[in-house]
């Protein structure tokens, strides 16, 4: 047999996040052991009815199952950015300045490639979604963890970003409404970012996965603030706004010049995204609004079940601002998230330990509140009653 030597970038990908924890549950499933799972941002509630009969009308035009242009459908990028006028009063080119995503995932992880030349740098947050990391290590870059503080509100300092990676970062990725911090940025800092990312040359890649799941303030765009579209693009996605995961659509907004790097990545990688899938994603944008109100409400009150709970049984440092995620500080008695989040996987719980999102995200674990109240309220009996 002939011996495989995987490429450097291949070695240096730490197994991915939700990899692990999908083995470790096939485990249980394997043992015939029943969990609630909390552990990975994927939405129990359906998608809207109308979507899916949109998916399945337009899936039977023969014009659909071709191919789809690289660029993406005009509808789409039109009902983009309607959508985006709508929410954000902000205006888009549909030619130059949108562009569809098979998720917002693919669009993050595939821009180091447009931008990063082996060697530079590129900033991520730390805790921070996985895929920026993975970004940058496919594109050999090096890479700066970003720490997210709790005592800054888990908003980085970017006046302690040293001299020395400033001038040779490339790329920073931000993400509010955070994953996994639930932390919110308003305007302020955001003006403080662009003004940081515009004197160094820094591009800004922001993501805004989860602006739509929010309980209180609103949150903003980045291309809002003034001179964000000379050096940022911003990520969206349906996967979280409509519960539409497993669609993979999303899109990336902006700097034009961006969007055109990232387009030319990918064109040599993919061939477009079914028609079809788009349609349906135009459908929700232009006429499923009235479902992301719902869905607020949904998860508003399964968080405040949990809270709540998680105080009842003496928990402290909970976050839970915006996102479906509650982020929270382990028991003292623990020495690690890891250590924690097997003893729960014992007891039946799934969660997500904080190490799994960067150096700083250990001391916390994170819960998605993914699952419907009575599982809800199940999990936390067993977190409060079952200890020792
Ligand atoms: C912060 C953040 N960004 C992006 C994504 C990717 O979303 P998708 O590729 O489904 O659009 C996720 C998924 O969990 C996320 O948490």
């Amino acid at each position: 047999m002939v011996k495989i030597d995987f490429s450097n970038r291949l070695k240096n990908l730490p197994p991915y996040l939700f990899a692990e924890i999908d083995r470790l549950k096939g485990e249980l499933k394997r043992k015939g052991v029943e969990f609630i799972d909390l552990s990975i941002g994927d939405p129990d509630i359906l998608a809207p009815k109308k979507v899916i009969d949109i998916l399945y009308s337009s899936a039977k035009k023969k014009e659909n199952q071709k191919y789809s242009l690289d660029q993406g459908k005009l509808t789409f990028r039109l009902a983009v950015k309607d959508w985006f006028k709508h929410r954000f009063k902000v205006n888009l080119d549909e030619s130059k300045e949108i562009l569809p995503l098979i998720g917002s995932k693919e669009g993050l992880v595939h821009l180091p490639l447009s931008l990063v030349n082996r060697g530079d740098y590129v900033i991520v947050p730390s805790p921070g979604y996985p895929g920026y990391r993975g970004g940058a290590i496919l594109s050999e870059a090096n890479i700066y963890e970003l720490p997210l503080w709790e005592e800054n509100s888990f908003l980085p300092d970017l006046g302690k970003i040293p001299k020395s990676i400033r001038n040779k970062a490339k790329l920073i990725y931000l993400n509010y409404p955070n994953n996994p911090t639930t932390a919110l940025a308003n305007k302020d800092f955001l003006e403080r970012v662009i003004k940081f990312c515009s004197h160094y040359g820094i591009i800004l890649a922001y993501d805004n996965a989860y602006c739509e799941i929010y309980f209180e303030d609103k949150p903003l765009s980045i291309l809002e603030i003034e001179g964000a579209k000379d050096i940022a693009i911003e990520f969206h996605s349906l996967s979280k706004t409509f519960c539409m995961t497993g669609f993979r659509i999303g899109w990336a907004c902006g700097n034009s010049n961006l969007i055109a790097g990232l387009l030319k990545v990918k064109t040599n990688i993919d061939s477009g995204i079914f028609c079809a899938i788009q349609d349906c994603a135009a459908y929700a944008l232009e006429k499923e609004r009235d479902y992301i109100d719902n869905l607020r409400k949904i998860i508003k009150e399964r968080r405040d079940i949990f809270v709540n709970g998680l105080k009842r049984g003496g928990a402290e440092n909970i976050y839970a601002l915006s996102t479906f995620y509650v982020w929270v500080r382990i028991p003292k008695d623990f020495s690690s998230s890891m250590e924690f989040v097997k003893y729960l996987i014992k007891r039946g719980v799934i969660a997500t330990a904080g190490v799994g999102f960067g150096n700083y995200g250990e001391g916390f674990v994170r819960f998605a509140l993914t699952v419907n109240k009575d599982k809800l309220k199940k999990a936390l009996t067993i977190m409060g009653t079952n200890r020792n």
